[in-house]
């Protein structure tokens, strides 16, 4: 069974093509991704309208492209996916409008996917995959959660932020050292160069005794501390710059590394699987490797590329409900998408 995955949730056109196998986990064919990023770098952040005007831009090209590179045509796909939510309202309607319009001219069936619950089975696309059960950490622009995943469908919320996500705290504070958005990759490069130590910020919720998280109050630290630091705070060069951002990401990296540990050591699991956008961070993984290894526990990752928003995921997702027969494929084409769904709604047991 061959399922095209189209993902539109934010500021990435993702489209991807995965193949069910006999035994073991499913396959992904292709994929072709466009990022938004440049467009939005613009204003700062992200612009609803023009993400959805470019996501009807790019999504067909993108999936010839698939089609083209996988050596298949649009009659072999067997079920078109797509992300149904949480993110852009916009953005996701065009994602649900394409895929229903094509499975309907096609005669196929369509599948509408939690966004998150394809961050958190991406790692099963990678060369080395887990296995359930384990302690899975969220970490995206928009969510930060911890999660005890049995199975697929067989999630329980851990902890989560109460306010900002830990992508959003990146993205925040790198705004204010005045680095391009999304602010998360360019101020792990400029941390590389920066001293940890350097400023003493909040952790926050790091003693709480639960695994929730808070990560709007680091945000107005940094924004003091650039308010002190004065221009040197944006200018390029100034190593009181990298020793902030050096200093930001160890308070993030800290806070997350710590809770995770501590789920892992509360559930009494051996595995860990980090995926979103900020598990693309090095010094996170760097730490995580570390204290994993140490404890006895397995860590998987996405592969890089497929740390942040892409189609793969989407598909992937479809192919394992499928398979775990969570969630048949309908000829229903009269989507609705939901910008707000928290990924309890889907699980099909509390654990
Ligand atoms: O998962 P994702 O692509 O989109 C959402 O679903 O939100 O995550 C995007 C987030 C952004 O906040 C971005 O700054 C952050 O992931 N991010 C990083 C890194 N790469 C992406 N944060 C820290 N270090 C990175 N290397
Ligand atoms: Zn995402």
């Amino acid at each position: 069974m061959r399922i095209l995955g189209i993902e539109s949730s934010c500021d990435e056109t993702g489209v991807a093509l995965v193949e069910t196998t006999e035994a073991g986990w499913p396959q992904l064919l292709a994929h072709a991704l466009h990022s938004q990023i440049e467009m939005h770098q613009a204003y700062g952040g992200v612009v609803p309208e023009l993400a959805s005007r470019d996501h009807i831009r790019r999504v067909l090209p993108l999936t010839r492209e698939v089609m083209a590179r996988a050596g298949h045509t649009l009659a072999d796909v067997d079920v078109v996916a797509y992300t149904r939510g949480p993110g852009l309202a916009g953005a996701l309607l065009v994602g649900s409008g394409v895929a229903c319009a094509l499975a309907a001219s096609l005669g196929k069936p369509v599948m509408g996917i939690h966004h998150l619950e394809g961050h958190l089975l991406s790692p099963f696309l990678s060369a080395d995959p887990p296995q359930f059960p384990f302690v899975a950490l969220l970490v995206s622009g928009g969510h930060t959660q911890l999660m005890r995943v049995d199975g697929v469908g067989r999630y329980a919320l851990l902890g989560e932020t109460i306010d900002d996500a830990a992508g959003e705290a990146f993205d925040k504070s790198a705004k204010l050292m005045g680095l391009p958005y999304p602010g998360g990759p360019g101020l792990s490069r400029l941390a590389e160069q920066g001293n940890p130590a350097t400023y003493k910020l909040p952790r926050p919720l790091l003693h709480s005794g639960d695994l929730d998280f808070s990560f709007a109050g680091l945000k107005t630290a940094v924004l003091t501390q650039c308010k002190k630091l004065g221009p040197v705070a944006h200018t390029e060069g100034a190593p009181e710059r990298a020793d902030l951002a050096a200093s930001t990401q160890a308070a993030i990296v800290e806070v997350l590394t710590r809770k995770a540990m501590t789920a892992l050591k509360e559930t009494g699991l051996q595995r860990l699987v980090v995926a979103g956008g900020v598990g693309a961070n090095r010094e996170l993984r760097r730490q995580l490797n570390a204290l994993c290894e140490k404890a006895g526990v397995r860590v998987h990752y996405p592969e890089l590329h497929l740390c942040t928003d892409n189609g793969a995921m989407i598909a992937m997702a479809a192919a394992m409900r499928l398979q775990a027969g969570l969630q048949g494929a309908e000829p229903r084409y009269s989507f609705d998408v939901k910008p707000r769904w928290p990924l309890q709604d889907i699980a099909v047991e509390s654990v």
